[in-house]
């Protein structure tokens, strides 16, 4: 499973990336306001940085003009995702975009029907919103296994990209399903390598080792 990761903070990708977590980052309009970046300046940065897929949304809202800002924000770097809402526009988009040979992410994507469609408008990744879903008492997890049954039934290569991933028990049952990337805040990727059992453990052999008088350097 490939790990996105859902940050415009380039210090954070960076540190990731420095520990080969990070195929891919994921942005959106909320992130760069976040970041306080112009949008243009940062997922340059970020595209030169990372490797993989680099997600860059639009916001128009009329395909005309979002397929005009997908072939904009695609001009930033050969690793750009158009990301574009999951609406007919952007379907229509999608297609446009992703007929040109052009990475294309359909987001806010909240039913598998929704994702059924962003298949065969050709998009390379669909983005189901976990926690969103979660949010209003309907299970996110349940969306990725349907997606995943209805894409392996038919054969669609459009690549199952978990996204509003908040607890680290959203990735694990990404990971359980199948989904082929997740994407995650840093801090919920920094959160999987903890354990209590783990610092429990180091702390007993802490002050056992500290009662051997020995050092190894
Ligand atoms: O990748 C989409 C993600 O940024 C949305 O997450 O936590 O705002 O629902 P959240």
């Amino acid at each position: 499973m490939k790990f996105f990761v859902d940050t415009a903070e380039i210090d954070a990708i960076a540190e990731l990336n420095d520990l080969g977590m990070v195929d891919g980052v994921t942005t959106n309009p909320s992130l760069i306001l976040k970041s306080g970046r112009d949008i243009l300046e940062v997922t340059k940065e970020i595209c030169d940085l990372v490797d993989g897929p680099v997600s860059a949304e639009v916001v128009a809202l009329t395909a005309d003009e979002m397929i005009a800002e997908g072939r904009k924000l695609a001009a930033i770097a050969d690793n750009i995702a158009v990301k574009v809402p999951l609406t007919w526009d952007g379907l229509k988009t999608c297609k446009v975009l992703s007929g040109e040979g052009q990475m294309v992410n359909v987001t806010l994507c909240f039913s598998a029907n929704q994702a059924l469609l962003a298949a065969k408008a050709g998009a390379t990744f669909i983005s189901p919103f976990i926690g969103r879903l979660d949010d209003i008492n309907i299970d996110g997890m349940e969306l990725i296994a349907d997606i995943r049954t209805i894409y392996d039934n038919y054969g669609f290569d459009t690549q199952i990209l978990a996204a509003s991933i908040r607890t680290v028990n959203h990735v694990t049952e990404s990971a359980r399903i199948g989904a082929d990337v997740i994407t995650a805040p840093p801090g919920v990727i920094k959160a999987l390598a903890s354990h209590p059992l783990t610092d429990k453990g180091l702390d007993a052999f802490m002050a056992d080792w500290a009662k051997t008088g020995q050092k190894i350097i």
